[in-house]
């Protein structure tokens, strides 16, 4: 079927601020790729399949009152494909992550993660989970094309996690990790964001469970996107306390490989007493270590809006333009246009930064 041509803005990009132009692009050099205006060009597309989660963590989902996006608003697995081949043919995307929410949730993941594989050229295909049905689906995931893995664990007390997650599943997440590694996905990493009070003091314990599994676990500093407005940058735990935590029972040496672009620092960990190399550690300091002059990420949220940024507060519509007949190189131009708009940082030291509105479960990690 010939697709209906449009121009530029027509149907009009939906942004969620008050600027209702794409950004000004007089001055975006003439190249295909995402570029914007700080010399990045992002290769690395982050994509949530929905904002649908079935945990409540504390500094991600309030405890009720969430509205989800229903079935016609979100993007269906043929549009999925659709953008990741437009990222992938015109615009030079060599990772897909998918997110949610919980992309798990969706029943379709399976064939969306093969139709992602069939691109050519092939990005890598990763998932961030809470791995909660995992013990079933690694399997088929991984024949349908799915590299590796990072799941959303922050504690491996049975309290502790029911505290944090508001839901008593810490076995179907245990269940789901084990299905990742019987599938044979490699490597696992694991996520765990610290809360002061929360979790904090079972940073060593849960250091050394992830390496007797050969989890590589990655400390996560909270950041401002929780929907109950509860961050607090006084009380955080930073990257510094996690040294001091870690200390008196590891030593930690930073790896020598260059970070890429990762957002993660990795160190070498040996045990204090013994000397003994166990493995390696990663922190996420987006707070106060921010890696942003160096970021390689635009996102998809699962209505199909492109964000530049975690903490974007203005949105790009794709969906629309997708459903209305445009052209491959049409979309590309929008994302192109939105991407050159992305600003330098996230800009938590500046005064007048502001929270977004969406949480984190609606924007994907
Ligand atoms: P790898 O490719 O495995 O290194 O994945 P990743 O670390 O980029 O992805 P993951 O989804 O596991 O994210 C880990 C954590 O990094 C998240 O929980 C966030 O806290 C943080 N993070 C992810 N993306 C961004 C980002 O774009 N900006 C900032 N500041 N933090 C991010
Ligand atoms: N700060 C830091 N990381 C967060 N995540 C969710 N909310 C926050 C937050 N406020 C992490 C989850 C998961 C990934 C998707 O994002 O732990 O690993
Ligand atoms: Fe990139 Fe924004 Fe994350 Fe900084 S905060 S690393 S600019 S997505």
């Amino acid at each position: 079927m010939a697709s209906r041509r449009i121009s530029l803005g027509m149907p009009t990009p939906r942004r969620t601020d008050e600027t209702a132009a794409l950004p000004d692009t007089s001055d975006r050099p003439d190249t295909p790729a995402l570029a914007d205006r700080f010399g990045r060009e992002a290769t690395d597309l982050r994509l949530s399949l929905t904002d649908f989660c079935n945990l409540r963590c504390t500094y991600c989902m309030p405890e009720s009152g969430m509205a989800f996006l229903k079935k016609d608003q979100l993007l269906s697995v043929d549009e999925v494909v659709r953008l990741v081949r437009i990222g992938v043919e015109h615009l030079g995307i060599d990772q897909v992550r998918f997110t949610g929410g919980e992309p798990l949730t969706r029943p379709d993941l399976e064939e969306i993660i093969a139709g992602v594989a069939a691109l050519e050229p092939r990005p890598n295909i990763s998932l961030t989970t809470n791995a909660i049905g995992l013990d079933h689906r690694a399997g088929p995931l991984r024949e349908a094309g799915l590299d590796r893995i990072n799941v959303s664990l922050d504690s491996v007390v049975t309290e502790t996690f029911e505290r944090l997650t508001r839901r008593p599943l810490l076995h179907r997440v245990l269940a789901g990790i084990d299905g990742a590694r019987a599938a044979g996905l490699d490597p696992i990493k694991v996520n765990a964001v610290l809360l002061p009070g929360v979790n904090d003091h079972e940073l060593p314990d849960l250091l050394d469970w992830c390496l007797q599994r050969d989890l590589q676990l990655r400390v996560i500093e909270q950041m401002p996107l929780d929907a109950d407005h509860i961050w607090d940058r006084g009380s955080m735990i930073t990257a510094g306390d996690i040294h001091q935590m870690l200390e008196p029972r590891y030593a930690l040496t930073p790896v020598t490989e260059a970070r890429d672009g990762a957002p993660a620092e990795l160190f070498e960990v040996a045990d204090r007493t013994t000397g003994t190399h166990r493995g390696r550690v990663g922190i996420i300091a987006s707070v106060t270590r921010p890696f942003c002059a160096d970021c390689r990420r635009t996102r998809l949220t699962a209505e199909g809006r492109v964000r530049t940024c975690l903490f974007s507060r203005e949105e790009t519509d794709l969906r629309t333009a997708l459903r209305s007949g445009a052209e491959d190189e049409e979309i590309a131009t929008i994302w192109r246009a939105a991407q050159w708009g992305k600003k330098a940082g996230h800009g938590m030291d500046r005064e007048d930064f502001v929270q977004p509105e969406r949480p984190m479960s609606a924007i994907g990690g």
